[in-house]
């Protein structure tokens, strides 16, 4: 860090201290009532962060997405919903009028959301290098081996914009890079799910490097919560029930292997994010994980291709349960976690009433559940999905919130190769006619057709989640 960037801080704790008025103070006030000097001391800023930066706050609504919405038949109802700003390429911090951004960088973002009177506003971090290494529909600008542009044209600027005294009284919540860490458990050798992508940034650790680097940057603001992603039930639920497969506990051990990176600590992680732009469902209503059907638990049973030994049925249980799993790896014991439910309602006329009345456990299963998709590890653009619970802070223990980062009505990948400048390529997962590979159990996709590349509008697909929505939108 420069001298002059330390300098610059120092200023906008002072000033973050004596405008956001929600927060506990970390500057000490002599007898006259004159400030000292704040301390740069990790731990005074943190202590000066709230435990739940949601909890009573307005939440920022971006108004590039909120147009769009309200654009859309019916669409008002959900327009003032707040949603994820996503950096998701160097240019997006300045504002270089994409089709996904607009043409409001943060600084216009941060300044619209003083405007508003705003608490909260949500950024996602997204652009480290090698991005999606298991898939190629989000790959973005930066290749492989570019960690020093991470770093130095991407962390550092955005750095530089949230410190401004400005927005000092903002709580800015960064949701630091979807669907990476966890790609270094899964889908790296010698599993048969390994990518070249991902065995190569698991081999040159640019992953850890990175998040650790933005953790510890971000994190040296006074009015910032890092909240990393992990992922979903489906993709990391797998640990007690089938070792053998054990992505739970060896994610949450790599989660915490950043501690220390990096001067990354364990104060610069506020919590962890669950399903962000995903589909997994909060609770499956009608049925349990390890319900005996046919004489067996569910989750034992290898005839239930849809539950596969995984330990959870949806994301609730989940986060709660790898939240005190990364507390035994390090982090603070009282880390929140949020839940992305911007398309898990899975609500419609096809929507299950109750439990199948099936004695056989595979029928059961698929006729109980809400969640409709083919295989959980389907992840572009499901049709017959539906809106899922409206933001909401402190929903249940252990949540600091239910949070739409994924914008209802962008895209999740391009239903067949559209060329871009972007670095967004094709990933067949988006095309409803693929079979699938082993990464989705061989199953169809399950992906909506005539979609745009990834972070582009579908009215569509907006309308569907709007009709499917669950709890109903009225
Ligand atoms: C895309 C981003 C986009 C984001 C939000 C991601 O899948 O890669 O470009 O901003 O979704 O829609």
């Amino acid at each position: 860090m420069s001298l002059s960037r330390r300098k610059h801080r120092r200023v906008g704790l002072l000033a973050a201290a004596a405008l956001a008025a929600t927060t506990v103070s970390a500057v000490a006030v002599n007898a006259a009532g004159a400030e000292e000097h704040p301390s740069q001391d990790p731990a005074e800023i943190a202590q000066a962060k709230v435990d739940n930066p949601y909890a009573g706050a307005q939440v920022y609504v971006n108004p590039v997405w909120s147009e769009k919405a309200a654009a859309e038949p019916g669409g008002e109802a959900i327009a003032d919903q707040p949603t994820g700003v996503w950096l998701d390429r160097i240019g997006a911090i300045e504002g270089n009028d994409s089709p996904t951004t607009g043409s409001m960088g943060l600084k216009d973002h941060l300044d619209e959301a003083v405007s508003q009177g705003a608490d909260v506003i949500q950024i996602v971090i997204y652009n480290l290098p090698g991005r999606d290494c298991a898939a190629l529909a989000s790959n973005g600008e930066l290749p492989a081996d570019a960690i020093d542009r991470y770093k130095g044209e991407y962390i550092d600027p955005i750095v530089d914009i949230m410190d401004d005294p400005a927005y000092a009284g903002l709580r800015i919540v960064n949701v630091i890079e979807i669907d990476s860490l966890p790609n270094l458990i899964t889908n790296v050798a010698p599993r048969e799910t390994a990518t070249d992508n991902c065995n190569t940034m698991k081999a040159n650790g640019n992953y850890q490097d990175g998040i650790s680097y933005a953790l510890a940057e971000l994190g040296a603001l006074p009015n910032t919560y890092n909240y990393i992603d992990a992922g979903h039930h489906g993709w990391i639920g797998w640990g007690d029930t089938n070792p053998q497969y054990d992505n739970f506990h060896a994610s949450a051990e790599l989660f915490g292997s950043l501690i220390g990176m990096n001067g990354a600590t364990a104060s610069d992680v506020h919590g962890f994010i669950t399903n962000t732009a995903n589909y997994s469902v909060l609770e499956e209503p009608y049925w349990e994980v390890d319900q005996v059907v046919g004489g067996q638990p569910i989750n034992q049973n290898p005839d239930v291709k849809w539950v596969d030994w995984n330990d959870f049925n949806g994301e609730l249980d989940f986060a709660q349960a790898f939240r005190e799993e990364l507390v035994s790896n390090g982090f603070n014991s009282n880390i929140g976690m949020l839940i992305d439910t911007s398309r898990n309602g899975w609500g419609g006329a096809d929507r299950p009433t109750g439990p199948s009345s099936s004695s056989d456990p595979a029928t059961f299963v698929d006729e109980s559940r809400i969640d409709r998709r083919y295989q959980k590890g389907n992840w572009c653009n499901q049709a017959g999905a539906g809106l899922g619970e409206r933001p909401q802070a402190a929903p249940e223990s252990g949540i600091d919130a239910y949070v739409w980062i994924k914008p209802p009505g962008e895209s999740d990948g391009s239903s067949e190769y559209i060329p871009n400048p972007e670095g967004k390529g094709f990933d067949e997962m988006c095309d409803p006619d693929y079979q699938g590979n082993i990464r989705n159990g061989n199953n169809p996709s399950g992906a909506r057709g005539d979609m745009p590349i990834s972070g582009h509008w579908s009215s569509e697909q907006f309308q569907e989640l709007l009709q499917n929505a669950y709890p109903p939108v009225n």
